[in-house]
């Protein structure tokens, strides 16, 4: 540590005098330093390596340019080990610039989460924000100054694999969602030594990539992307997030990595962003197939111009921004705003006044099995599943004695649990809690019996034999299926939403056997399952829950945890009706209604094969307890200007288990100057009922609440006659009526 000083003290004059100065003022102070070729290597970012042991094999080529500072961070590198060597080179450069090391820790790091997604369905903001804040710890701790999370990318089709990774269909949930995770990441603020710098991906947009298929066109009206995709980002960025990272597709014919307009209009712009923007992997290079580059040379022009500040990858700033400055192509102070940015970033995090601070073994030690991040990982992951279905209150399983039958290709499965943007290490085997596990570890191995059944894909049935006979010696069958890890996440997309392989058929073979059938499903996504739906007793989506996930499921399966789960994006019945949101348009012939005209169902917005409903709604899920909602209290229907409308109702617990209610609130514009959506998400709350009790849950709506973006973009609230409404879910809502003034003279 002292001897940094030293070294900056020779270099920088003035840190001698040990004045105390602004991060602006140091910037400056090395910037003056800087030759243009350095500045550009602030720009650089190189990917390392995964592997969590060993010497980083980075490549020779790349080891040369960090130690002569043509390096500004490095990705995939992981441990205090690793990320310590590269350091030193950094070290050797003539400024000693430290390296920011930056790594995809999407849903925890040493302890993993349940994938984003699945979390979103906790509606626990508090807790998804101490999930990032424990991944942030576990990472910080080992050397990752920077994580590429979170995404907050609004998706409405579940065919897109990256749906996953974010926290589903709503706009105003998901930038509630947002604002947790950058705050769980980045802590108290930057310069703690457990604080991360998070990173809000992918702007903008990408989550509406035509057919559902990664990387692919997008193009929405203005009002569409100011509508439904960019509130998350602003929220991220009013939550202070660090960085942005600019996302893989175009957006109305323009790649975002060289939109001006997202970057530079409205981000640095309009929203004030004093982060930096880092290209997604390669995606300066991409315009060129984009169509949008002739060269990465004319990309790099491109993407600078646009306000992109760091390449991932592509070599395109390194190769070509100092000719392109030098031929005038590129002025130089556009150079100097992305480097002032990135510096500023690094003395934000300490990283001058000490570039290995992130690098103390002793504190990566303490965070390698710390117990109580386990502990809260499980607590997620009871939190994050959904329970669909439960006839007969199959569950929870109650008898002590009852044989139960464990069947199916996840049973057994760990590394499954871990989601897709998993971070693997070699212990994994030891710490993923399989549901196999966690069942043995509740109940006894004794109680349990088992059979793989079929395989996750492949259309093998030979296992389906002694499936059916260990289920018929059971008194309860519960089957687990789904996806593998990567069935979901980044160019995982799927045009067939079914459960892959044999499993459906295998379910309905064990259903055949007239035992109680408990169905797990793990996935990514959601899938379609209808023919489950239909007849299984139960049915349990447990996502991909983590490292705890087994014990999670043990806890729910054996009533120690009542799920209170609810879903953040809306299940379909088939690929056909997506996209398929709840707050869509009304239409002017809207399905499910007697249409103007009169005439017959024919003639209305939906299909002639299949209900235009969706199998399961926004916001839906069960509870082993059932709850009753009283009548909507209003404290008027006659809110006026910036009146506040109190929405109140009573929620009982009328059932037998003390359980939490998600109670979510709901609003309707009925008439605007642009269509609006037959219902907006614009509250929610988590009550406790013990069973008999009856709690108030209340609500404040204000005018801002009714704000929307009009046809020319202006963000505004129209007077007029609002449906108000209030439920379990988006679709069993009880509903009221107001009239919203501008003054209450009317
Ligand atoms: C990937 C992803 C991005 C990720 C980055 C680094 O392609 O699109 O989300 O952070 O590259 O791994």
């Amino acid at each position: 540590m002292k001897k940094y000083w030293l070294l900056l003290a020779l270099i920088f004059p003035l840190f001698a005098s040990g004045q105390s100065r602004t991060i602006a003022e140091r910037v400056d102070s090395v910037m003056n330093l800087m030759t243009l070729e350095e500045k550009i290597g602030q720009m650089n970012q190189y990917n390392g390596d995964k592997k969590a042991t060993g010497p980083i094999s980075i490549n020779t080529d790349k080891e040369g340019q960090i130690k002569s500072g043509m390096v500004g961070s490095v990705l995939n590198v992981k441990t205090v080990f690793n990320t310590r060597k590269i350091q030193e080179l950094a070290m050797q450069s003539r400024l000693k610039i430290p390296l920011l090391f930056g790594l995809d820790v999407i849903h925890g790091y040493r302890t993993i989460f349940p994938i984003p997604l699945a979390e979103s369905c906790s509606w626990d903001m508090a807790l998804m924000e101490l999930a990032a804040r424990i991944a942030a710890k576990e990472a910080s701790a080992s050397g990752t100054h920077w994580t590429f999370a979170p995404m907050v990318d609004i998706a409405r089709d579940p065919r897109w694999g990256r749906i996953m990774e974010g926290a589903g269909e709503d706009t105003w949930y998901g930038s509630k969602v947002a604002a947790a995770r950058v705050k769980g990441f980045q802590g108290t603020g930057l310069g703690n030594s457990d604080a991360v710098m998070a990173c809000a991906k992918h702007f903008a947009a990408y989550g509406a990539a035509q057919g559902g298929r990664d990387y692919n066109t997008v193009d929405l009206s203005e009002r569409e992307l100011h509508e439904v995709y960019l509130p998350p980002f602003k929220a991220a960025v009013d939550a202070n997030v660090a960085t942005f990272m600019n996302a893989f597709n175009t957006l109305n014919g323009i790649p975002a990595t060289g939109s001006a307009m997202l970057q530079r209009v409205y981000l640095k712009g309009k929203w004030h962003f004093g982060g930096f923007v880092v290209s997604d992997w390669e995606s300066i290079g991409e315009m060129i197939p984009h169509g949008y580059a002739a060269d990465k040379k004319e990309a790099a022009l491109l993407a600078i111009k646009a306000g992109c500040d760091m390449d991932m990858q592509s070599r395109s700033y390194i190769d070509n921004l100092a000719q392109l400055v030098r031929e005038g192509k590129v002025e130089e102070n556009l150079i100097n705003d992305a480097v002032r940015r990135i510096l500023t970033k690094k003395f934000e995090m300490g990283l001058f006044d000490d570039p290995f601070r992130f690098c103390d073994p002793e504190r990566e030690k303490s965070q390698w099995n710390n117990r109580e991040n386990l502990y809260v990982a499980r607590d997620v992951a009871r939190k994050s599943a959904v329970l669909l279905k439960n006839s007969g209150n199959t569950l929870p399983i109650i008898s002590k004695t009852n044989k139960i039958a464990l069947i199916g290709p996840l049973v057994k499965s760990k590394f499954d649990n871990l989601g897709f943007w998993n971070i693997s290490w070699p212990d994994d085997s030891l710490r993923i809690v399989s549901l196999w596990d966690g069942m043995a570890n509740r109940v006894g191995k004794e109680r349990l019996l088992y059979a793989k059944g079929c395989n996750i894909e492949g259309e093998d049935e030979s296992g389906f034999e002694e499936a059916v006979s260990v289920a018929r010696k059971a008194d309860i069958v519960i089957v687990s299926v789904g996806e593998k890890f990567d069935m979901s996440g980044e160019g995982k997309c799927r045009s067939n939403l079914h459960l892959p392989g044999v499993q459906e058929k295998l379910v309905m073979e064990l259903i055949t056997t007239g035992k109680p059938v408990i169905v797990m499903i793990s996935a990514g996504r959601p899938l379609i399952f209808n023919t489950i739906a239909e007849h299984a007793h139960a049915i349990l989506y447990t996502w991909w829950l983590g490292t705890e996930a087994g014990n999670a499921m043990a806890d729910i399966l054996l009533g120690d945890y009542n799920p209170s789960g609810k879903l953040t994006v809306t299940f379909p019945r088939a690929e056909g009706q997506i996209p398929l949101n709840y707050n869509h348009l009304n239409t002017g012939r809207p399905d499910g209604e007697k249409a103007i005209s009169g005439v017959n169902k024919i003639y209305k917005s939906n299909y002639l094969d299949i209900s235009s409903l969706p199998l399961y709604p926004f916001g839906y899920g069960l509870s082993y307890t059932t709850f009753k909602y009283g009548e909507l209290m209003l404290n008027t229907h006659k809110p006026a200007g910036n009146d506040t409308l109190e929405v109140s109702i009573d929620v009982t617990n009328t059932g037998q288990y003390q359980g939490e209610e998600i109670v979510q609130l709901y609003i309707r514009d009925i008439v605007a100057s642009v269509a609006r959506p037959v219902k907006e998400l614009k509250g929610f709350s988590k009550v406790m009922l013990t069973p008999g009790e009856t709690k108030r849950v209340k609500f404040m709506l204000s005018n801002e609440d009714l704000k929307f973006y009009d046809s020319n973009l202006n963000y505004i609230w129209e007077e007029g006659e609002f449906q108000v409404m209030v439920g379990p879910n988006s679709a069993d809502l009880k509903s009221d009526k107001v009239v919203w003034c501008r003054s209450s003279a009317k």
